[in-house]
């Protein structure tokens, strides 16, 4: 295991909306190193969530980089609104778009980080030809579209060969993963070759603080080695 700092992304899809700038400062104050946004079109996946409006009421409320995972079809409509709202990395997926690599390079033409969702049932072949243009690849771990949803436990081995392959083609792009990330199984997705986790409702919830929460992940990343 190499000494890489793994990265925490928590998603506001399961904050409480009510008070969503303190949820926001709550996750920033207690290590997260960047905030995943999750819109949804309710045509990609059935909910509909929230879009640029909500992106730029976040973004005087933190520091930290704004990530937007668009579960939204022909994302590349929205790319302005979102750069404009404050975004800093637009990850949208390769089911959504005809035009993948022109759309992933839209997004780095913009001034913006580029990142590319595949989901459990997809292949990662289907993105090898991105991989230049990519500054992020994320391992759908869930099928998208809701919060707390149980982890696809053959994920893992799909984690390994997306590290294998960024590994292969030299790339610099960050491995992340999203979909019942918990810190039970933080460990095994980091150990599998992930660098950053999303973590929806394992940081938001009613049992625990967003501060605790995030001590927890953080601590079970630190046990990796452990699995080693
Ligand atoms: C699901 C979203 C996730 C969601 C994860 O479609 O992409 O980001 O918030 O929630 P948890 O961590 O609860 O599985
Ligand atoms: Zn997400």
């Amino acid at each position: 295991m190499d000494n890489r700092r793994v990265k925490i992304a928590p998603s506001i899809l399961s904050a409480d909306f009510a008070r969503l700038g303190e949820q926001v400062a709550e996750a920033e104050q207690a290590g997260a190193d960047c905030l995943h946004i999750d819109v949804m079109d309710g045509q990609f996946v059935p909910p509909i969530t929230f879009g640029p409006v909500v992106v730029e009421a976040i973004r005087p409320k933190t520091s930290l980089p704004l990530e937007i995972h668009m579960m939204v079809v022909e994302p590349e409509n929205h790319f302005h609104q979102l750069r404009d709202a404050g975004a800093d990395r637009i990850i949208i997926h390769q089911e959504a778009t005809a035009h993948l690599h022109l759309s992933a390079g839209q997004i780095r033409d913009m001034g913006m980080e580029s990142g590319v969702a595949v989901n459990p049932g997809t292949s990662l072949s289907t993105v090898e030809e991105v991989i230049s243009e990519i500054d992020l690849l994320l391992v759908m771990t869930v099928n998208p579209g809701w919060g707390g949803q149980p982890f696809i436990a053959s994920s893992v081995r799909k984690i390994s060969r997306a590290r294998a392959c960024l590994d292969e083609a030299k790339s610099k792009a960050m491995l992340e993963v999203d979909g019942g990330i918990k810190a039970d199984n933080a460990a095994l997705v980091v150990n599998a070759g992930a660098d950053q986790l999303v973590a929806g409702s394992a940081v938001y919830n009613d049992n625990v603080s967003v501060f605790e929460a995030m001590a927890q992940l953080r601590s079970a990343i630190c046990r990796v080695g452990d699995l080693g």
